[in-house]
C-alpha cells in the first residue's frame, strides 16, 4: 500500500464506523500569538476538546497537514520533515480506549498489513504525586490485540527513557513509561501542563526497522523510546480525560480520544524503509532532483532531502495562500524557499529549478486535495517569482564579492543589509572564490548589527510611557530581564508560578511569585541558564493592544492576575529572529530594551543573587546583570 492509499484507507476505515470526515484545517494560523502553523492534527479540535459541540458530530477523521518549523534545522535525517500529513481520529465522549486501540490495530495489521512482530507499543506507567493510575485499561487492550494475531505480549514498566536505555528489552511488546512520554499535553509532563489544558496518558505505536539500526555502544540499550533510528513512532492514541488546575487534575466533561498518526511515517513502515524519502509521496521529487542534476541520491542524501522537505512545506503553505516576506509566516516560507536554492547549489543546480519541481509536487497531491489542483498555477508562479527574486538578490551580492580581494565583517554586513545576502552565503561563496574571510568576521558583523539596532532605537526614545519608577536604560533592562526571569521560573518549576510583585532599581531586581518551597541552587541555576540562554538568543521585543479578556483568554498572555486590568491591554512579546513563538508573552505597560542583547552591553551576565521566602507561599528573589 502506498502513502495515497493509507490516508485514502484510513478515511474509509473510520467512515465505515461512523466517523464524519472533516478538511484539514490552513497550515497559517492567524491570529494566534503562541504559534504561526497548525502543527498537530488536534489544535484545530481544542475547542470541541474541552467540551464545545462540533458542528460535524462526536466522531471525527481527517488527515490534517502540519507544519513545524522549529524543525527546520533538523531537516536532513531519515524521519524528520517540517512538513507531515498526520491522519487523526476523534472521540468526543463516545468511544474510549479499548475501542480506539481495537480500531487502530486493525487497520495497522488487517489494512495496512504491518507485521504484528515488528510493532512494539508503550503506555502510560501511572504517576503516585498526582494519584493518576497505571493504564491497566490500553495495557489490557493491547495485549488482546497481539493475542488475537498469535503474539505473545510481555509487559515491561521501564520508567524513564533514560531507564529504558540502560535495562533494554527484556523480552517486552508493551512498554510502561512514565509521563516524560506517555503523557500528553501540547507542553510538558504532568507537572508542566499549563493551567487549563486538556491532556491524558497516552499509548504510542513504534514500528521496529531492524537491529542494524541500532549501536548499542551509541544509545545504551535498545527499547522504543530510545532515540536510535531502529524505532520509529508511527502513531499516538491521547485518552484525554483531564484538564490541568493549579494543583493537580479536574476530570474533562467527557473523555475524549485524539489520535494522531504521521502519514508518511505509517507509509515508511509499510514498505519497511526507514528512510521516509522513499515513499511515494516522497520520492517522484527525489527523482526529479535527480535528473536535474545528474547526481544520486546515495551521495548527496542530507541537500536532496532538504530541498525535496521544504520545497514541498512551501508549495503547501503557497497553496493555503501565504506568500513569501519578510514577517511571520512569510518569512518561514521565504526561509524555506532560500534554504532550498542554498542546498540547490550542492548538487551543482545554480540556475532556476523550481519551475521543474513543483509541478511534481502539485501533482502528487492534486487528486486528493481538489485546493491544490484548483491553485497549481497560481503555487507555482508564486514559488518562480520568490525564486528568481533571490536570484537576483544573489548575483548583485556575488557581483560585489567578486569585486573584492577578503572581505570582513563590515563588508559582510553591507552585503547583507543592502542586498538581503545570507551571511552563510557569503562566506561559503567567498571560500569558493578564495577571497580571504578575516578571522573575526562573525564578531564585527554582530558589531555592526548592533550598531545599526542602537541608531533605530534612539530613533524611537522617549515613545514610552510605561508604568516604572525610572526610565533610565538600565531600569528597562532590568524590566527585561524580569520578563525573561518570570518565564523561565514557569518553565522550571512550574505553571502554578505566579507573579505577587516586583520592584525594580538601578541596582538589581526583584520578584516575588507564588510557590510552595524553597528553590533549589539547582532550580535558580537552571532559571539562570535558562535567561541567559534567551538573552543571547538576542529576542526582539515588541508591543501589540488587546481587550483585556482577548489577552488573557484567547491569547494566552501572562499576567499578575491579582491585578486589575482596564478595558485593554498592552501585551509584550519578546521573541527570537527564527522562532516560531515568542518565549516570553507578558501584559505589561513597559517600557523594555527593544532586543535582548542589550541586556549583555559591557559584558554583562544575568545573575540571581538570592532567594528567600516573602510571605506564606510566596518566594522572593533578587537578580543583577554583572
Ligand atoms: N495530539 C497527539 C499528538 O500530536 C495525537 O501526538
Amino acid at each position: 500500500m502506498n502513502a495515497q492509499d493509507i490516508r485514502k484507507q484510513y478515511l474509509a476505515f473510520f467512515t465505515e464506523r461512523e466517523h464524519t470526515v472533516i478538511s484539514r484545517a490552513s497550515l497559517a494560523l492567524h491570529n494566534d500569538p503562541t504559534t504561526l502553523f497548525t502543527g498537530s492534527g488536534m489544535q484545530p479540535l481544542i475547542p470541541y476538546l474541552l467540551g464545545e459541540k462540533h458542528p460535524s458530530g462526536t466522531k471525527l477523521v481527517d488527515s490534517q497537514t502540519c507544519i513545524r518549523a522549529q524543525d527546520i534545522d533538523e531537516v536532513g535525517d531519515t524521519s524528520h520533515t517540517t512538513f507531515f500529513e498526520m491522519l487523526g481520529n476523534w472521540s468526543l465522549g463516545e468511544y474510549f480506549k479499548a475501542e480506539q486501540i481495537e480500531y487502530f490495530s486493525t487497520f495497522l495489521f488487517d489494512v495496512v498489513g504491518l507485521d504484528p512482530n515488528k510493532v512494539y507499543v508503550s503506555c502510560y506507567i501511572g504517576n503516585e504525586t498526582f494519584n493518576i493510575p497505571r493504564d491497566e485499561a490500553a495495557i489490557a487492550a493491547w495485549q488482546k490485540a497481539f493475542k488475537a494475531r498469535g503474539v505473545e505480549a510481555t509487559v515491561v514498566a521501564l520508567g524513564s527513557a533514560q531507564d529504558g536505555d540502560k535495562h533494554g528489552m527484556q523480552g517486552g511488546r508493551i512498554f510502561l513509561y512514565d509521563g516524560k512520554e506517555n503523557w500528553w499535553s501540547r507542553a510538558g509532563d504532568e507537572e508542566h501542563t499549563p493551567v487549563g489544558e486538556p491532556c491524558g496518558p497516552d499509548s504510542e505505536v513504534f514500528y521496529d526497522f531492524g537491529e542494524h539500526l541500532h549501536d548499542e555502544a551509541v544509545w545504551g540499550k535498545a527499547h522504543p523510546a530510545n532515540d536510535s533510528a531502529r524505532f520509529m513512532e508511527i502513531g499516538n492514541s491521547v485518552f484525554m480525560a483531564y484538564r490541568r488546575t493549579e494543583d493537580g487534575f479536574s476530570e474533562l466533561p467527557s473523555k475524549n480520544i485524539d489520535f494522531g498518526g504521521g502519514l508518511e511515517r505509517i507509509a515508511a513502515a509499510a514498505i519497511g524503509s526507514h528512510d521516509v524519502y522513499k515513499i511515494s509521496l516522497l520520492w517522484p521529487i527525489i527523482e526529479k532532483l535527480q535528473s536535474i542534476s545528474g547526481k544520486k541520491y546515495d551521495s548527496h542524501t542530507t541537500s536532496m532531502r532538504v530541498i525535496t522537505d521544504h520545497l514541498r512545506g512551501a508549495t503547501f503553505l503557497a497553496v493555503d495562500g501565504t506568500v513569501p516576506s519578510n514577517k511571520e509566516q512569510g518569512y518561514v516560507m521565504r526561509r524555506l524557499l532560500r534554504r532550498a536554492i542554498r542546498f540547490a547549489f550542492e548538487l551543482g543546480v545554480e540556475q532556476n529549478f523550481f519551475e521543474q519541481i513543483v509541478p511534481v509536487i502539485a501533482d502528487l497531491y492534486a487528486d486528493d486535495y481538489p485546493e491544490v489542483a484548483k491553485s497549481r498555477d497560481d503555487v507555482i508562479a508564486t514559488l518562480i517569482k520568490e525564486e528568481k527574486v533571490f536570484r537576483q538578490t544573489l548575483r548583485k551580492g556575488l557581483k560585489e564579492l567578486e569585486k573584492l580581494k577578503s572581505v570582513d565583517g563590515e563588508a559582510l554586513f553591507r552585503l547583507y543589509d543592502t542586498f538581503g545576502f545570507p551571511v552563510e552565503l557569503s562566506t561559503e561563496e567567498a571560500f569558493k572564490q578564495n577571497i580571504t574571510v578575516s578571522e573575526n568576521w562573525r564578531a564585527e558583523f554582530d558589531a555592526c548589527m548592533k550598531e545599526q539596532r542602537e541608531r533605530s532605537q534612539t530613533a524611537t526614545k522617549g515613545v514610552f510611557k510605561g508604568g516604572l519608577g525610572g526610565q533610565t536604560l538600565i531600569h528597562k533592562k532590568y524590566h527585561t530581564a524580569t520578563h525573561l526571569m518570570y518565564q523561565a521560573l514557569r518553565d522550571v518549576l512550574g505553571a502554578h508560578v505566579v507573579q505577587r510583585g516586583s520592584n525594580i532599581t538601578e541596582e538589581r531586581l526583584r520578584f516575588d511569585f507564588s510557590h510552595p518551597e524553597k528553590v533549589t541552587r539547582e532550580q535558580l541555576d537552571q532559571v539562570e541558564k535558562i535567561v541567559n540562554e534567551q538573552i543571547g538568543h538576542d529576542l526582539r521585543i515588541s508591543y501589540a493592544e488587546y481587550p483585556t479578556k482577548v489577552a488573557i483568554e484567547e491569547k494566552g498572555a501572562l499576567g499578575q492576575f491579582g491585578d486589575r486590568y482596564g478595558e485593554t491591554v498592552k501585551v509584550y512579546k519578546m521573541i527570537a529572529d527564527n522562532a516560531e513563538k515568542p518565549f516570553s508573552f507578558e501584559i505589561c505597560g513597559g517600557p523594555h530594551v527593544d532586543h535582548t542583547m542589550q541586556l549583555f552591553e559591557d559584558g554583562k551576565k544575568f545573575k540571581i543573587l538570592k532567594e528567600e521566602a516573602s510571605s506564606a507561599g510566596v518566594r522572593r528573589i533578587k537578580a543583577v546583570l554583572v
